[in-house]
C-alpha cells in the first residue's frame, strides 16, 4: 500500500498553508503531481485506526474517481469521521458528524424539510427580509456587503429554519446566534490546543460563554414547539418536532443547520456579487430577466440566466473547497491500493477549474451553464453522494431570491477591482469582507 506522491513538507506547514492560501496549495500540488496527491495533515488518526499514524489527505480531482468515490456506502467510508474537528461546534448528534446507521436515520429525518417544493413556502419571506435588509443600506458611504449578506441569511434562518418571527425573541435569537458564529470564526479554534477556556476574554472561553446561552435559547425554541399545536407551521423545527428525534438530537441539529447554512450562502452571495457588479452587460441582463418575474417567487426560481449565475459563482468560487471519505477497508482509489483510515478528499476547487470541463476557467461566464450541463462528479459545490448538501435546494432558492431582489432595486459597485480570499472558520471569503459603494436604491412601490 502506497499513498500518491504529494508536497513532501512538515504537516504543521502543510496546514498553514492550508489556512492562509487554500487554492495556492491545491493548484501547486495538483501541477506538480497531478489529479490525485497525497498531504500530510497534522491531525492524530483517528482512535479506529493505525496508532501513532498522523492522518494524511489524498486530494483527487480527477471526475471518474470522484464518481466512484460518491457511489461508495456507509460500510466503505465515512465522512462524520472526517468532520470530526467540528464536533465541539455542533455536538455529537450533529448530521455532518454521524456516520453509518444512525446518519441515515437523521438524514431520512431531515431531508423532507429541504425538499424542492417545500422552498415555495420559505421564498415570500426570503424576499421580504431582503428588502428590509436593502432598505436600511447606507446610500453613498463604504459598505463591506459581506455583513449585511450575513445578517440577512441569519434571519432567514431564524424565520424558515426556527420558525421565529415575533419582534424582540427574533432579534434575540439572530443577534447571539450571530455573535457566537462571529466567535468562533477565528480558523486557529479549530485546533485542540487551542480550545483552552483561559476566561471570558480568551477566545475559547468567549465562544464557550456565548454558546451557553444560545444553547438555553435553542431549547427554549425546542420548548415551545413541543408545548404548542404546531399545525400550519412550516418551519424546519416544526418538522423535526414531529419525527423521532429527542430534544439533544433536535438542538443539535438545529444547530448543524445554522452553522451549515448561514455563513456558506452569505459567502456565495458576496461572490455573486463580486463577480457579477463589474459586468455592467451581465446586470442589465439580470435586470431584464428579473422584472418578466414579477417579483413572484416561483417564478424568480426558475430564470435562467439568474440560474446559470448562481451555478457559475459556486463553479468559480466553491465556498467549501473539498470534502473528505475516511476509508473503513483498505482499497483502490484511481491507481492507488489505500490502507484503511486514509482520508480521500474529492477536490471541489480543482474540478471546478479543470479547462476539460469548463473552457478558460478563472473567467466567470455564466453563460457556459446553457450550453454544458455537467454531472454531478464534474460540478459539485454540495459534496456528493450520501452526504451531499441537504440544504443544497434551500441555499440556490436563497441564493437566488436575494439576487433578484438586491439587483432589482440597488445599484451598487465594488469600491476597488482587486479581491482576495480570505479564510472565516471553514469557509473561503471575498477579502475585507467585499467593500463596496451602494449609489442609489429604489424604493418598493
Ligand atoms: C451555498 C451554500 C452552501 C454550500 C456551498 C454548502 C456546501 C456543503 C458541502 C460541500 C457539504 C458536504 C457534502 C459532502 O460531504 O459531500 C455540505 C453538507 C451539509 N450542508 Fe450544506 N452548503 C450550503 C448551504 C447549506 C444550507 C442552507 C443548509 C441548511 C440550512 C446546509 C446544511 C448542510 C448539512 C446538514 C450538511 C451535512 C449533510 C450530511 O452529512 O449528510 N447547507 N454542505
Amino acid at each position: 500500500m502506497t499513498y500518491p506522491p504529494g508536497p513532501n513538507e512538515n504537516p504543521m506547514l502543510v496546514m498553514y498553508r492550508w489556512i492562509r492560501r487554500p487554492f495556492e496549495l491545491l493548484e501547486r500540488a495538483k501541477a506538480g503531481y497531478g489529479d490525485v496527491f497525497t498531504l500530510p495533515l497534522p491531525f492524530a488518526a483517528p482512535a479506529s485506526h493505525e496508532a501513532g499514524e498522523s492522518v494524511k489527505l489524498v486530494a483527487v480531482s480527477d471526475p471518474a474517481i470522484i464518481k466512484e468515490i460518491f457511489a461508495l456506502g456507509p460500510e466503505d467510508v465515512h465522512a462524520g469521521e472526517a468532520n470530526v474537528v467540528l464536533k465541539p461546534f455542533l455536538g455529537k448528534h450533529s448530521l455532518l458528524l454521524l456516520d453509518g446507521a444512525p446518519h441515515l436515520r437523521h438524514r431520512k429525518m431531515i431531508l423532507p424539510s429541504f425538499h424542492g417544493e417545500r422552498m415555495l413556502a420559505y421564498g415570500r419571506t426570503m424576499i421580504d427580509l431582503a428588502n428590509d435588509t436593502i432598505d436600511r443600506l447606507p446610500v453613498g458611504r463604504p459598505l463591506r456587503a459581506h455583513a449585511p449578506l450575513q445578517a440577512l441569511t441569519m434571519q432567514i434562518i431564524v424565520r424558515t429554519v426556527f420558525g421565529v418571527d415575533e419582534g424582540p425573541r427574533f432579534a434575540e435569537l439572530a443577534s447571539l446566534l450571530t455573535r457566537e458564529l462571529d466567535a468562533s470564526a477565528w480558523p486557529g479554534l479549530i485546533f485542540p490546543m487551542l480550545q483552552r477556556d483561559l476566561g471570558p476574554l480568551s477566545p475559547w472561553g468567549r465562544w464557550l460563554r456565548l454558546r451557553e446561552r444560545t444553547s438555553r435559547l435553542i431549547r427554549t425554541e425546542i420548548a415551545r414547539g413541543r408545548a404548542s399545536t404546531r399545525s400550519g407551521r412550516t418551519d424546519v423545527l416544526s418538522m423535526l418536532l414531529d419525527t423521532e428525534l429527542t430534544d439533544d438530537e433536535v438542538h443539535d441539529e438545529l444547530v448543524t443547520l445554522l452553522v451549515a447554512g448561514h455563513e456558506t450562502t452569505a459567502t456565495s452571495l458576496a461572490w455573486a456579487l463580486r463577480w457579477v457588479l463589474p459586468n455592467r452587460k451581465l446586470v442589465g441582463e439580470l435586470r431584464e430577466e428579473i422584472e418578466s418575474a414579477r417579483g413572484d417567487p416561483a417564478k424568480i426560481a426558475k430564470l435562467e440566466l439568474l440560474d446559470c449565475t448562481t451555478k457559475e459563482t459556486l463553479r468559480l468560487q466553491p465556498v467549501i473547497p473539498m470534502v473528505g471519505r475516511v476509508l473503513q477497508e483498505p482499497m483502490r482509489v484511481g491507481a492507488w491500493d489505500l490502507p484503511r483510515g486514509a482520508l480521500v478528499a474529492p477536490a471541489i476547487y480543482l474540478v471546478h477549474r479543470r479547462p476539460d470541463l469548463y473552457p478558460n476557467p478563472t473567467a466567470f461566464d455564466p453563460k457556459r451553464f446553457l450550453a454544458f450541463k455537467p454531472a454531478a462528479w464534474e460540478y459539485l459545490p454540495f459534496g456528493g453522494g450520501l452526504r451531499k448538501c441537504v440544504g443544497a435546494a434551500f441555499a440556490i432558492y436563497e441564493m437566488k431570491m436575494v439576487l433578484a431582489t438586491l439587483l432589482s432595486r440597488v445599484e451598487m459597485h465594488l469600491a476597488s477591482p482587486r479581491v482576495r480570499v480570505a479564510r472565516r472558520s471553514i469557509t473561503l471569503t471575498p477579502s475585507g469582507g467585499l467593500p463596496v459603494r451602494v449609489t442609489s436604491v429604489r424604493q418598493v412601490a
